[in-house]
């Protein structure tokens, strides 16, 4: 379907067509505006005012009642928290706006994390809206700190061009926006038209109360706030930039513990991963016959993800034979052969956008062979090895300490470090790293790789406390054209990858379903793709 974009599109604050940025400020050929206007010439919407009184007369305004989302008992903690990391800051956190794809048509709109975390919306939910976050002046002692208003643009009338006419904002277009009594039925927070966010930002500020925008996700509302700032005597330059990367920084620190919503989200977003790995193996028959059958498996996941979520938290990785060896392989136009190992990097992000990110490292005949199981077993053992350290008061860079440890014995039993595996550990070698150069862990939750604008003594060199949600994800890859590989070993790339939760004494597996082992990994294939 194409688009009939018959009113000029971005109606509040926008991003010129791209048409318009690359006309020529004057000189021959069409200026900016005709070129901006240029969808209209494939329309024929009609104009006349008896069409207009047509269009927008004898619909059903019933809006159906709306229900509060159990996030929204846990937002009002996450933003006292926030307001107490930046007292007497109004902080605005926009959801972002429409990215085009090409000419009139947008990337499906997803919003900006610190947003979702602290509003509690989620898939689509709402371009070019704002929610404010302030100290609540009238707050007694014991009292919840904070005060939040979400500002967006509700419902348009009926009676509005936009209804029938707008191809990126219209009801008949994109399907309804909800009234301001819904969105605040739902998330329990006040919410006013965006339109009066303007004014709604500059009351007050000053000397008492300074304005902040997380930045770089809304530049119409981040020049909004930068305005207001000048005019209310609020410093430009360096200091102003330290205070929105400071907004951003308390905003992604205090993702690093989930609460119990987010593990909630987590453990539906690994389950329906896990279906997906499922429906990846019994589709593996079709991979193998295809040309591009690293494709195919890429959108067996895809659809499993669809179906059961938003979509994936990231894309999806199926890298068979030395493709495993590149490590963000997301082209994925190979083919998958028998006697090859395939690599499978996929999550499922459910509707609340907690994204679950899963690597196994499959056999596509069913069966490892001996060297393919003597990468898998060296990993697998790094990764045990990072299960058994991890539990709170551990730094988190002791994680990857620890599986490191494992690689570089292996490698040096294989003899392809230039001395001892303690010489390798040592910072002036990591000789090892040749052949794992990721990390072993990253933060999860709303961003695959979350949090992280986190400062490194908050993250990299932090202790784990309970409810931190990570990857546990060591591997091993051998390029074919690898001089320093054992030749039998050449073309074998192997990444094992699970999602954990820090618990009171350990971590608990939330991936624990998905089979890890080599013989449970063969015997499970085995079941899923019966008389192969
Ligand atoms: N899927 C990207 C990663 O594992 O970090
Ligand atoms: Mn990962
Ligand atoms: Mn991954």
């Amino acid at each position: 379907m194409t688009q009939n974009n018959d009113v000029p599109r971005p109606t509040t604050r926008e991003t010129p067509a791209p048409a318009a940025q690359e006309a020529p400020a004057d000189g021959p050929g069409p200026s900016a505006e005709e070129l901006a206007s240029r969808g209209d010439s494939r329309s024929e919407r009609p104009t006349n005012e008896a069409f207009r009184a047509f269009i927008a007369a004898d619909w059903d305004e019933t809006v159906p009642a709306a229900e509060r989302r159990e996030v929204a008992d846990f937002t009002p903690a996450r933003r006292d928290a926030l307001v107490g990391e930046l007292p007497a800051t109004r902080m605005v956190l926009p959801a972002g706006v429409f990215k085009v794809r090409a000419n009139d048509t947008d990337y499906p709109f997803r919003p900006d994390t610190g947003f979702v975390y602290f509003s509690g919306l989620g898939t689509d939910e709402e371009p070019d809206s704002v929610l404010v976050v302030e100290p609540d002046p009238d707050a007694a002692e014991g009292e919840p700190a904070s005060r939040a208003t979400y500002f967006f643009r509700p419902r348009a009338g009926f009676d509005s061009t936009e209804f029938y006419a707008d191809a990126r904002y219209g009801e008949l277009w994109v399907g309804r926006r909800p009234t301001l009594e819904e969105t605040a039925a739902r998330i329990g927070i006040e919410c006013r038209h965006i339109d009066e966010l303007r004014d709604a930002l500059a009351k007050d500020v000053g000397p008492q109360l300074s304005l902040a925008i997380v930045p770089g996700v809304d530049p119409g509302v981040q020049g909004m706030v930068e305005e207001i700032r000048s005019q209310n005597g609020l410093p430009d330059g360096e200091e102003q930039t330290r205070e929105f990367d400071r907004l951003q920084e308390a905003a992604s620190e205090q993702r690093l513990v989930k609460d119990d919503f987010e593990v909630s989200q987590m453990r539906e977003a690994v389950k329906a991963t896990i279906a997906g790995f499922e429906d990846v193996v019994a589709a593996l028959p079709q991979a193998v016959g295809h040309r591009r059958g690293e494709r195919v498996i890429e959108g067996v996941f895809g659809a499993s993800a669809r179906a059961e979520g938003n979509g994936v938290g990231y894309d999806t990785i199926a890298a068979a034979g030395n493709h495993a060896c590149t490590l963000h392989w997301v082209r994925n136009d190979g083919m998958v052969s028998e006697g090859e190992l395939v690599l499978i990097d996929a999550g499922v992000e459910v509707d609340s956008l907690y994204t679950a990110d899963l690597t196994r490292t499959l056999p596509v005949s069913g069966t490892y062979s001996p060297a393919q199981r003597r990468v898998y077993e060296a990993v697998l053992e790094a990764a045990d090895a990072a299960f058994a350290a991890a539990r709170p008061g551990i730094r988190f860079r002791d994680l990857h300490t620890t599986a490191m440890q494992v690689i570089a014995r292996h490698l040096e039993e294989w003899g392809m470090l230039p001395g001892t595996a303690e010489e390798s550990l040592a910072p002036e070698g990591q000789f090892h790293r040749r052949w794992m150069v990721h990390g072993t862990s990253h933060h999860l939750g709303l961003d695959v790789h979350d949090c992280a604008q986190a400062r490194r003594e908050m993250y990299m060199d932090a202790e784990l406390v309970p409810g931190m949600v990570f990857t546990i994800e060591p591997g091993l890859y051998f390029q074919e054209n690898d001089l320093k590989v054992p030749e039998e070993l050449r073309g074998i790339g192997v990444r094992i990858e699970d999602d954990v939760l820090v618990t009171e004494d350990g971590v608990e597996n939330l991936s624990a379903a998905l089979p890890r082992r080599p013989d449970e990994i063969e015997a499970w294939m085995g079941s899923l793709t019966p008389g192969r």
